[in-house]
């Protein structure tokens, strides 16, 4: 647990450090580990109860591990007059999951969103950072493709 002890000792263990040490340790993780959040409530003044609350307040934060790319699916307005449910029902198809779950080899979580910001795109998704706009069921397929066949060349 040092870098939790870190993320203690950079941000301080007030109970008014309690949102940046979480972003911190899911920063570090990917997600808030339990043994992670343990340590937290032994080595500071925040408590479980205000850790619970904070985490489950805001939906970036997450308890479980997520895949080495993340998949959110826009469901606002503008992309679901554009069709965004068949994206996703053809996300869910190719990657057989369904929203908040990881594919079994750790490849890919799919989350959905409100509106992701570029409505004009419409329907959109994003994998990690990057936007993709303007979706066909097919087109979408074959980004997941792309992604798939990059992790699989890079892997050892
Ligand atoms: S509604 Fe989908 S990006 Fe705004």
């Amino acid at each position: 647990m040092k870098e939790v002890a870190d993320i203690l000792q950079c941000q301080g263990t007030e109970r008014d450090a309690c949102v940046k040490v979480l972003q911190e340790i899911q920063g570090v993780f990917g997600y808030l580990p339990a043994e992670a959040l343990r340590y937290v409530t032994r080595h500071s003044k925040i408590t479980s109860r205000q850790i619970h609350g904070v985490a489950t307040f805001y939906d970036r934060f997450r308890f479980t591990p997520v895949g080495k790319h993340i998949i959110r699916t826009c469901h606002g307005t503008a992309c679901h007059v554009n069709g965004a449910r068949h994206i996703g029902r053809a996300v869910e198809e190719a990657l057989k999951i369904k929203p908040q779950e990881t594919t079994p080899d750790g490849l890919f979580t799919l989350e959905s969103a409100a509106c992701l910001g570029c409505c004009s795109l419409a329907p959109v998704m994003m994998i990690d950072d990057t936007v993709f706009g303007r979706l066909e069921p097919q087109k979408m397929k074959q980004i997941l493709r792309k992604y798939a066949q990059t992790a699989k060349a890079k892997s050892p």
